[in-house]
């Protein structure tokens, strides 16, 4: 976040904040609710990933991607495609039918990224999202894990 990396927060959220949001999404990994992922490199946290389950009743079918980051680095590693890999790989296996992920418009890395492992735009909000008197889109793309992504895809 301190480097720019478009994750929801203004500014780097104290460690006490992230360490209560991944023990969060652990209890609910531990329901069948979420998914978190953690990559490792020579002892190092590379990077994390998770999904959750939307938590209406008529949506529970489906998840979202809620974070997705690979420390600076270890950026352009392939360390992204392999969270994003076996986030969709658990999802599948829990059922999920599909799976969705914003981002913030100028965020061309992760657009390349989620188009690579299969997703596509369903929709973007113009101007949504605020961050340092600028404004920028909210993208929206989704991945149906029901149908065999076109080859190479
Ligand atoms: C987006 C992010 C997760 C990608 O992770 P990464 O490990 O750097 O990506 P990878 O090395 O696995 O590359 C995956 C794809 O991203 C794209 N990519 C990676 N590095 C790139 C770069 N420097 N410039 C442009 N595209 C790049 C490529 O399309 C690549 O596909 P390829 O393997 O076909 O070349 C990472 O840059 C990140 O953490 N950014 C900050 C946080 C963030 O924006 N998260 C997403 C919020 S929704």
């Amino acid at each position: 976040v301190g480097a720019g990396a478009a994750l929801g927060w203004l500014e780097p959220p104290p460690p006490g904040e992230v360490t209560a949001l991944l023990a969060e999404v652990a209890a609910a990994a531990e329901r069948g609710e979420a998914c978190l992922v953690s990559a490792w490199i020579g002892g190092d946290l590379a990077g994390i990933g998770n999904w959750r389950r939307y938590p209406r009743p008529t949506h529970r079918e489906n998840a979202d991607i809620q974070k997705l980051a690979v420390s600076p680095a270890h950026q352009g590693r392939g360390v992204g495609r392999k969270l994003m890999d076996e986030l969709i790989a658990a999802a599948i296996t829990a059922g999920v039918e599909v799976l969705t992920v914003d981002f913030r418009g100028d965020n061309e890395r992760a657009a390349r990224l989620y188009q690579a492992s299969g997703f596509s735009e369903y929709g973007r909000l113009p101007g949504f999202v605020s961050f340092g008197g600028a404004r920028y889109d909210r993208v929206m793309y989704s991945r149906d894990l029901r149908v065999q992504p076109p080859a190479g895809g």
